[in-house]
Parts: C-alpha cells; sequence; structure tokens
C-alpha cells in the first residue's frame, strides 16, 4: 500500500488569506491529500503567509525554523501567500528546508506543482510578477466557516499606495465575471450558508469582465440570492466607494448594516505622501452619503500611524477625524517599511516609540468613542446570528448585522445551533461587545 498523502496548513493575514487556503485546501484534497491537525502529524507542511507589516513576515521565518528538524524525517516544507510571493527563491536561500514557494498568483498550477513535488523535485517555484489575467476559482473549495461563504469577486491590486505591498504580493487588478460570482453565491445558498463575504483588496474597484453588473448592482443580485440573510463586503476604497452602495444597502434587507472604509490618515499632506488618491474633504463626503442612509449603517476604518514625516500637527487631524466620525470600530497600525514600495525611499524618521504613543493615545480616544456608540444600543432589538457558546459563562455569542459581537442569555432549554437567527434586546455594552437577552 503506497503511503497516505497527508498536509499541515496554517494561515496568517487577512481574510483574502483565509479564502485561498480553502482554496488551496480543496485544491490538495482532490489530489487524494489528507489534511491533519499538526506539523509533526504531517508529510507536507505548509504556511500561507502574511507580508502587510514586517511582525508577519517574521512569523513565518520564525515557525519555519521551528520545524526545519522534521525535515530530516522526510517531511516537505511549502511557503504560500504573500512572503512566497515577495521573497521568492530567497526564501530557498533563507531556510534551505523549502521545497515549494507560491504565491496567490499562481495556485491554478497547484496540482502540476505537487505532482513535481511528489515526484521528489526540490526547489518549485509558482511566482507571478503581476503578469497573470486569471483569477483562481475552483468547485473543490473547502469551507472552513459553517455558516459564512467567502466568495472572491476581484483579485490583485492596482492602486499602488505608496506603504503597501499588496501590488506586489497579489498581483494585478483583475475581477471575475458576474455571472460566475452569482452562480457561486447560489451554490453556497443550496448548501445551506446563510451569510455572504464578497472579498476583493479593493471590493468595490470591481469591473465586470461581461459588463453586466456594476459593483452596487452585484451586491444587490448577490442579497437576492434564496436561502442567503447577510452580505457582507471587505475591503472597500475610499476613491472607488460611490453612491449608488449606499441606495442598494438601502433597498436590500439582507445587506448588512456595515461598511469598512480605511482612511490611513487624516492630514491631507500625509494622505498624498501616501497616494491615497483623496483628501479628507472628498473621504468625508462619502461618510456623510453613508450617515444620510435610511439605515443605521456602522462604519469601521484602518489607520496608521507614524508614517515617514507624519508631523504632531498631522497626527491631531487624524484624531480630529476620529471624533468627526466616531467609527464603531478601528484598526490602527503603525507604520511598517515593506520592500518594493514606493515609501521606502521616504525617511522611516518616526522613532519606535514615538509611533507606539500615537497609536496608544489613538486606540484610547477610539474606545471611548466607542464606550460610548455601543452603550447607545441599549435597549435596541437586533437580530443576531449565532456563532457559538461559552458554555462556562452560560452564554451564546453571536454577531448583529453591524458586525458587532453581541453575548446574550437565552431562555431556551437547548442551546440555539450555530448559524441560527434570534432577535436580541441589548442590556449592556462594553467598546468592543454587547450583551443582552434573546427576546
Ligand atoms: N505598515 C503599516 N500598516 C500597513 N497597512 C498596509 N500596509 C502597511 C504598512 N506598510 C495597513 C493599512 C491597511 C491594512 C490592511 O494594513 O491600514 O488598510
Ligand atoms: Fe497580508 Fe495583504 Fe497578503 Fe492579505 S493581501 S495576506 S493583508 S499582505
Amino acid at each position: 500500500m503506497a503511503t497516505e498523502k497527508t498536509f499541515y496548513l496554517e494561515t496568517f493575514g487577512c481574510q483574502m488569506n483565509a479564502h485561498d487556503s480553502e482554496k488551496v485546501i480543496g485544491t490538495l484534497r482532490r489530489q487524494g491529500y489528507r489534511q491533519v491537525e499538526s506539523e509533526e502529524e504531517a508529510g507536507l507542511i505548509l504556511y500561507n503567509t502574511c507580508s502587510i507589516r514586517d511582525k508577519a513576515e517574521q512569523k513565518v521565518f520564525h515557525r519555519l525554523n521551528d520545524y526545519k528538524r522534521l525535515f530530516k524525517a522526510g517531511k516537505r516544507f511549502g511557503v504560500l501567500g504573500c512572503v512566497a510571493q515577495q521573497e521568492g527563491e530567497k526564501i530557498f536561500e533563507r531556510a534551505p528546508h523549502v521545497s515549494l514557494v507560491s504565491g496567490s498568483a499562481s495556485y491554478r498550477k497547484l496540482p502540476e506543482m505537487l505532482s513535481r513535488l511528489e515526484a521528489g523535485e526540490h526547489r518549485i517555484t509558482g511566482l507571478d510578477d503581476r503578469q497573470t489575467d486569471e483569477t483562481f476559482e475552483t468547485e473543490f473549495t473547502a469551507r472552513q466557516n459553517p455558516y459564512r461563504g467567502y466568495i472572491t469577486i476581484i483579485e490583485g491590486c492596482d492602486k499602488f499606495c505608496s506603504y503597501c505591498v499588496v501590488p506586489f504580493t497579489r498581483g494585478k487588478e483583475r475581477s471575475r465575471t458576474s455571472t460566475s460570482v452569482l452562480a457561486e453565491a447560489r451554490r453556497i445558498g443550496d448548501l445551506g450558508y446563510t451569510e455572504i463575504q464578497l472579498l476583493g483588496q479593493n471590493v468595490n474597484s470591481y469591473r465586470d469582465p461581461e459588463g453586466k453588473r456594476s459593483f452596487a448592482e452585484l451586491l444587490a443580485a448577490v442579497g437576492e440570492v434564496p436561502g442567503i440573510r447577510r452580505v457582507r463586503f471587505t475591503t472597500s476604497h475610499p476613491r472607488d466607494f460611490t453612491r449608488d452602495i449606499v441606495e442598494a444597502i438601502d433597498q436590500v434587507p439582507t445587506l448588512c448594516d456595515h461598511v469598512h472604509l480605511p482612511v490611513q490618515s487624516g492630514s491631507a499632506r500625509v494622505l498624498r505622501m501616501m497616494a491615497r488618491e483623496y483628501t479628507p474633504e472628498w473621504y468625508l463626503e462619502r461618510i456623510a452619503w453613508i450617515k444620510s442612509a435610511r439605515r443605521t449603517i456602522s462604519l469601521t476604518t484602518d489607520i496608521i500611524v507614524g508614517f515617514p514625516g507624519e508631523t504632531e500637527e498631522d497626527f491631531i487631524r487624524t484624531m480630529d477625524l476620529l471624533a468627526e466620525v466616531q467609527y464603531d470600530g478601528v484598526f490602527a497600525f503603525k507604520y511598517s517599511a515593506r520592500p518594493n514600495t514606493p515609501a521606502l525611499v521616504m525617511i522611516d524618521s518616526i522613532p519606535d516609540a514615538e509611533k507606539a504613543k500615537r497609536l496608544q493615545v489613538l486606540l484610547e480616544r477610539q474606545r471611548e468613542i466607542q464606550r460610548i456608540n455601543y452603550s447607545k444600543q441599549i435597549g435596541e432589538v437586533f437580530e443576531v446570528m449565532v456563532e457559538g457558546q461559552n458554555l462556562a459563562r452560560g452564554q451564546i455569542a453571536g454577531r448583529s448585522s453591524q458586525n458587532k459581537p453581541v453575548n446574550f442569555t437565552c431562555a431556551q432549554p437547548i442551546a440555539p445551533a450555530p448559524g441560527s437567527y434570534l432577535q436580541v434586546r441589548i442590556t449592556g455594552a462594553h467598546p468592543n461587545s454587547l450583551r443582552g437577552e434573546a427576546v
């Protein structure tokens, strides 16, 4: 009997990576591999990596180092994703026990690369330097989340923000046809999923290659797929954020009350250096559209502090913007210089301690904003999708349409199943979650 083919896969980074891993797992299973839960059990050890900041990138090299002894036992290592595309064959120098290096734009070639690996070849690469027009679609996606189905609608990025590695790691921007997106949405609905999350580095830069639907029309069409109760989309770029997206949310009940719109900075000067192609005023106009919707749409954002040359004055502009928008959530990061990016030539002059201080000031202020925002929802009743339960505390964990975590009690003797929907009255609030009771 031939020995069984097994693999272990660990994923780092964003939802795009999480979903890519679902497709990679499906592809490996088609090739006769079985997924196992640890490096020790596996014949093939894969890391799907993130390089958005230096810290994320270092993680994979730590992992590779921790397990390199397993190479002698015959195990093989592969590095996938953004670090793979960024570092390419340099990975073989730094970690000679790695046999396979592939960026996300080459996953179509995975079956062939796996066959070569099985034939004993060492140092196999799938690297695409912004060449490919292909998207990676597979009907074998092994969905890991029991109630949320991810669908990639657009891959890559052509924006070239000066700090960002993504245009180099994920290739040029390319959209799937809306026909194929809708076919996948219907398949997901038929399988019993009730939530769909549309994914893209700039999801709203979507351009239907067949010219049939705009992004807002695609959103609305996905929202009307039988069985689908919630549709989310991430991440939006302010530059391509059009008013018809807000109109679609107002008109189609299944589109969730949440927009994630990364601003990065509140300073016009810093935004120019970042090559974001908008001013704070322009951004705030989009925020005004969202706030004038009939539904209350929750807003979240991403911010970078300590971009090269960011002055105290620039940082205050960002704080002013936070006060003005009153976000429900902020992901804030210290600037990290990345290979290939235009900002590399700017001197990363702000000491780490100063970046850390700005980050802390910002997060403390934002916590206060969220404490107030979240407590305003006490007394309201929301539909909550059940995600799990905390047995120790006798609580059910779920999420509102606004994407806020809701922990609640439920009088029913049997706990509601993950993926089910309940009406919950909000009885308490924290800066990052709500408490309540099922009604
Ligand atoms: N340094 C710090 N943060 C970054 N981001 C992207 N590139 C960098 C970088 N070089 C942040 C941005 C982006 C989020 C996904 O990560 O805020 O929106
Ligand atoms: Fe990280 Fe960006 Fe790659 Fe996602 S696309 S894994 S955030 S570098």
